[in-house]
Formats: structure tokens, C-alpha cells, sequence
């Protein structure tokens, strides 16, 4: 084989003259009046072949035979181009490779969709061929931004006395929130281990056993409904401190972003990001992950409409409702019909209906216009709003109110092109509840997970308004997405038991489930917090892209499916008979084909 001397993102003008050997993928071929014209491809670049008949016959058969992504060696010396033929897009435009020997390494098969264009393939395509759509410049390019993000990690890490610490893949199941992953046991039959959800309490017993700080970009796995910035088995980089307070984990994690904007990005972050609390999240921006690229809060307008003659508004505000509102700047431009498709929405959403009116020179004008003419001046300095302003009024039960105003912000600002692209909003989130309470087990449930501490100046009300009881707990929010979450820890066993109590786990339970945690927290635990950032949302962000599967080598589908290799898949009777293992309906893969043909 012709080993490669230079890669073909390499060579530049002062390479001119050199004889070298490429390798690497043919990315086009074009045949212009008896030359061929070769774009040969690898991870660092493309570099142009020219096979000319005049000084190389040979290589001219072998060109001709040479189709879409076949693997060759290219023996050649480098050229300058003529100047009509030069291509500053391209690295490697002012030279070209005057070939002298061919040899084919591997030839490819007719392809399912272009290499060069994603788009040429529907998803499921790409996904059953996926090591051909990772030849993409998108998917090189986005992997190559994951490794760079985890390397800047590493040395962030490393340089700040964290150790990285392995924990076990099969454990015993922490509850996170989501279903587990189970891995039978073949010695001991009938009982299982399950894939983590989160290293949670293995990174608290690695502070009570002293390790002081840890680290660990770690693959995770939860059993949930999937969604478009969600996957099945999913990397975090998940951290744990020890003496630590909330200040203490949110500057150490601020710094660790910064430092991997700046390495992967050379994006500068703020010195320190703003910082609220969930409360003023929900009330000004309707979500606990604002988007802050833009503004567009909402205002709550009990008072000032307190005695408006609207009755949805009046028969809200009576029952103790809520009506608030958004101005969309420029939304005035909207059509009926943008409205009507936002109020089908606001319904989709939980609400109830959807109003508006629209700010004009001398006024309002349209929707609730006539309701609310008294209101003009006060709803204008409101909002700081200007001519050719929408504005859009919920009124409903705040827990609706809030999260329906939030959606309609994200889905205005983005039809109103108010976003900016490449700009990165940090905001840490604060002071979450503790506790919410879930209406289908009829109990409270811990809004983060149940090792999170409650807030000292709070923990008198845990027995009697618990869900006013406030978390030591923060997420991190990048332009509207929830990079990461973490909490103060509960690090005595008074307080973890306290927790459990709350939460409606006996006794019983939480010394069967958690046992080996609530000892450890009686033998000296430092106080302790942490933070688990989700990897992949995070080079989703500093890849640009929107999808997950983006940024991820080998993905699954939104059914936790792979439709490359097929799994998951059905196991033979022998390997379920080692395991114990009876299904309960045994499908046999022949037995539909068979039914088929019998109804032929
Ligand atoms: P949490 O459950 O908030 O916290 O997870 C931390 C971060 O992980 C990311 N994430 C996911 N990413 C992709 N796919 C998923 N299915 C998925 N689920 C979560 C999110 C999230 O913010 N042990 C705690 C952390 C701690 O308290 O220290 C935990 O796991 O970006
Ligand atoms: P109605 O009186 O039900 O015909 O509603 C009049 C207008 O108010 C319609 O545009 C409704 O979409 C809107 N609307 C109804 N209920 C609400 C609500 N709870 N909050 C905001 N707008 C509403």
C-alpha cells in the first residue's frame, strides 16, 4: 500500500513542487476534456487530483473506473494553480496534485444518500448507515467539537485537584426520577442490577470517603418518553465537592464553562453569569429555563385590570386566578390566522383561550381594544410598548398562566426573528422547590432527586406547607436550554431521614433502598454538593445544532431504537434459561411470516 506522507487538509502554496502520497476518500469526480478532476477527501480536508492523460495514460483507466467514495492512494506532485483556478474557499485551493500513480484500496458500493449531502438521505437512512453519514462535514465537524469540549473539560478538572473517578455501570438502582434500565443476574437468578441513571449517591460516598473533589464524564441511562434534546443513554459530566456551599459549586462551574467556550469556541463568557431564583423565573419569563437572548418579560396585570370590564379577565381574577401578558415587538404585523394558530397552542398547552390587542399610534386597537381603552396609557408604559407592539394576555390559574405565557414568548420571538444566533446567555437558576407534588401517586415527590437539601430558613415548613419549602439547589440555562443541575447535599443522617419521611418512604423502604447511604451519612460526612451537566446538550450548544443525534457518534432513535445494528433484539432461550428468564408472551421473530402466508 502507498502509506500517505501528507494528509489532504495539508498542503499550501510553499508546498508547490513536493512529490507526495495522499490517502483518503473520493469525494467528486468530474471528467472535463480528457482530465479528470478528483476531490479526494479524509478527516483533515480535500485536496484536488488531476489525472491528465498526456503525462500519466495509466492513471487515466484507473480514474475512470473510480466511483463515489472509493478509498485510494494518490502518488503526485504538488502544483500551483493557475490563477483562474485558484479557491480561497477551500485550504487547500491554491494548489493542486498532478497524479503519476493510482492505486485503488477499497471500492464502495452504490451509496444510499450523498456523503456531500445530508439532505439526500431521510433520517432513518442515515441512521441504518450511520458510519457513512458520520463521513459528513456536519458529523465530522460536530464530534470533533465533543472531543475538544472533553479534553478542555479534563484540563479544567485536572487542573483544579478534582480526581476522575470510575463508578459502576451496574449498581443498584438511584431513583432520578425517570425508569431504570435492568440487567439481570445469571449467578444470582431473579435479581437484577440496574444501569445508572446518575452516579448520585456513588459521588457522595466518594466524599465521605474523603476524595474531597471528583469528576467523571459518564454515560448515563434512563428508561423515558424521548424528545428532541433527550437520548436513552446520554454523558454527563457529573461533579461532586466536598465543604462546599452553593457559591462554591456555581463559581467552580462557571469557570469550567468559560474555560471550554474559550478552548473550543474562543467564545468569551461573562466573568460571573446572572443569577435567579426559580420564583422570578416563572413569574418573568413562564419557565425555569428563561431564554434570556431576548426580552419580551411578562408583566402580571391583576391590579391594573382588577376592575376591567372583560369578563374571562374578572372571572378569573375572582377565583384567584392570574391574567398577565407579553408584548411581542413588531407582533402587530401578525395575521388572523398567526393568531388563531397560537390560540389552537395556548389550548394545546393547557389554556384556556388566548388574548390580544395591538398597540397603535393613538392607542389600541383590535382584540380587547374596546375593553381596555381606559388601560391604553398604563398598559403602554407597562410593557415600554411601542407602535406596531402585540400584546398577549392569559388569564388562568398561575400555574397555567405562567408556562402557557412562557411557550407563547419562545414561539413569538422566534416567528418575530427576535433571537440573535451565536450569541450564549448563561443564567444560573436558583432555589428551586423542593418538593412537587405528584398527582398520580398522590404524594410529594423531590423536584431534583430526594438527596437534595432544603433550605435552612425553609426547613420549618416541611411538615406543614412543603411545597413551599425552597431546594439549596441551582440548574444552569444556556440561551433557554437546561445544560445541568446539581444541589447542597443532605450530609447528615437527621437530614436524609427527614427528606424520606417527607416524601412518604417508610422506614422500611428507605432502609432497603438506601441503607448502605443513610450508614454512611453517620460516619463523619463532610457537607457536600455537586452539579452533573448533560455533555450532549452542551455540545449541542457549541455545535449549533438542535438535534441530539447531532453530536452524538451512534445514536437512538426517538423509540430508544438502533436501526443499525438493530437492537434491542430478541436473545436466544438458551441465554434466557441461564438467566431464569420466562417471557411472559414469547414472540416468535418466524411467527407473523408464518401467519401471513397462511392467510395467503
Ligand atoms: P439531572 O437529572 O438534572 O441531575 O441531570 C443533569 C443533566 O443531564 C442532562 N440530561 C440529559 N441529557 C440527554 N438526555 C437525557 N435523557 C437527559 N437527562 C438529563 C440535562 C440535565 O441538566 N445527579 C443529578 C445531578 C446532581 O445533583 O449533581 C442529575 O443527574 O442537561
Ligand atoms: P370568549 O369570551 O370565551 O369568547 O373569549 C373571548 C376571547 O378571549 C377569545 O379570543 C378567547 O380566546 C380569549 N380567552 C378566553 N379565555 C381566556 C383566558 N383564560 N385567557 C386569555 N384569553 C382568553
Amino acid at each position: 500500500m502507498l502509506k500517505r506522507t501528507v494528509t489532504c487538509g495539508q498542503l499550501r502554496k510553499e508546498h508547490v513542487g513536493q512529490s507526495v502520497i495522499l490517502n483518503g476518500w473520493i469525494n467528486r469526480r468530474r471528467d472535463l476534456g480528457g482530465l479528470i478532476f478528483i476531490d479526494l477527501r479524509d478527516r483533515y480536508g480535500l485536496t484536488q487530483i488531476i489525472c491528465d492523460p498526456v503525462t500519466a495514460p495509466e492513471v487515466i483507466t484507473v480514474a475512470h473506473s473510480l466511483g463515489m467514495e472509493d478509498v485510494i492512494a494518490v502518488r503526485g506532485t504538488v502544483r500551483e494553480r493557475p490563477q483562474e483556478a485558484l479557491n480561497p474557499d477551500m485550504p487547500t485551493g491554491e494548489i493542486d496534485i498532478l497524479a503519476q500513480t493510482i492505486e485503488v484500496l477499497s471500492r464502495s458500493a452504490t451509496l444510499p444518500f450523498l456523503v456531500t449531502d445530508r439532505s439526500t438521505g431521510l433520517e432513518d437512512l442515515r441512521l441504518k448507515y450511520r458510519y457513512l453519514e458520520l463521513r459528513t462535514a456536519e458529523l465530522q465537524y460536530n464530534l470533533a467539537v465533543r472531543h475538544r469540549a472533553a479534553q478542555s473539560v479534563r484540563h479544567y478538572y485536572n487542573n483544579n485537584q478534582f480526581y476522575e473517578i470510575e463508578t459502576p455501570v451496574l449498581m443498584k438502582s438511584t431513583p432520578e426520577g425517570a425508569r431504570d434500565y435492568l440487567v439481570p443476574s445469571r449467578i444470582h437468578k431473579g435479581r437484577f442490577y440496574a444501569l445508572p441513571q446518575s452516579p448520585q449517591t456513588y459521588k457522595q460516598l466518594l466524599m465521605i470517603g474523603g476524595f474531597d473533589r471528583y469528576f467523571q464524564i459518564v454515560r448515563c441511562f434512563r428508561d423515558e418518553d424521548l424528545r428532541a434534546d433527550r437520548q436513552p443513554e446520554f454523558t454527563q459530566i457529573d461533579v461532586e465537592m466536598s465543604f462546599v456551599e452553593e457559591e462554591d459549586v456555581i463559581q467552580s462551574t462557571t469557570a469550567l464553562l468559560r474555560q471550554v467556550f474559550h478552548d473550543v469556541l474562543d467564545v468569551e463568557l461573562p466573568a460571573t453569569f446572572p443569577k435567579m431564583e426559580y420564583s422570578e423565573a416563572i413569574r418573568r419569563y413562564g419557565s425555569d429555563k428563561p431564554d434570556l437572548r431576548f426580552d419580551m418579560k411578562i408583566q402580571t396585570l391583576n391590579r391594573l385590570l382588577a376592575e376591567s370590564d372583560f369578563q374571562v379577565f374578572r372571572s378569573v381574577l375572582e377565583k384567584n386566578g392570574t391574567v398577565a401578558a407579553i408584548c411581542v415587538p413588531g407582533g402587530a404585523q401578525f395575521s388572523r390566522k398567526i393568531i388563531d394558530d397560537l390560540t389552537v397552542k395556548v389550548r394545546r398547552w393547557g389554556g384556556q383561550g388566548l388574548a390580544f390587542t395591538k398597540i397603535a399610534e393613538g392607542g389600541l386597537e383590535s382584540g380587547l381594544a374596546k375593553f381596555l381603552a381606559g388601560y391604553a396609557n398604563d398598559l403602554i408604559a407597562t410593557f415600554s410598548a411601542r407602535p406596531g407592539d402585540l400584546l398577549l394576555f392569559i388569564a388562568d390559574q398561575p400555574k397555567i398562566a405562567y408556562p402557557v405565557l412562557g411557550r407563547l414568548r419562545n414561539a413569538t420571538a422566534k416567528l418575530m426573528n427576535l433571537i440573535p444566533e451565536n450569541i450564549f446567555k448563561p443564567l444560573w437558576v436558583t432555589r428551586f422547590p423542593l418538593l412537587e407534588w405528584d398527582a398520580e401517586q398522590q404524594r410529594y415527590v423531590a423536584m431534583h432527586h430526594p438527596f437534595t437539601a432544603a433550605l435552612p430558613e425553609d426547613r420549618g415548613k416541611l411538615i406543614d406547607q412543603p411545597e413551599t419549602v425552597r431546594a439549596r439547589s441551582y440548574d444552569i440555562v444556556i440561551n433557554g436550554s437546561e445544560i445541568g443541575g446539581g444541589s447542597i447535599r443532605n450530609h447528615t443522617r437527621e437530614l436524609q431521614q427527614e427528606l424520606f419521611d417527607v416524601l412518604g418512604i417508610s422506614r422500611e423502604e428507605a432502609r432497603e433502598k438506601f441503607g448502605y447511604l443513610l450508614d454512611a451519612l453517620t460516619f463523619g460526612a463532610p457537607p457536600h454538593g455537586g452539579i452533573a451537566l448533560g455533555f450532549d446538550r452542551l455540545v449541542m450548544l457549541l455545535a449549533g445544532t438542535e438535534n441530539i443525534r447531532d453530536v452524538i457518534a451512534f445514536p437512538k432513535t426517538t423509540s430508544g431504537a438502533s436501526l443499525m445494528d438493530g437492537c434491542p433484539s430478541a436473545v436466544s432461550s438458551k441465554q434466557l434459561d441461564e438467566l431464569g428468564i420466562q417471557l411472559k408472551t414469547e414472540k416468535h421473530p418466524n411467527l407473523k411470516k408464518r401467519n401471513d402466508a397462511q392467510n395467503h
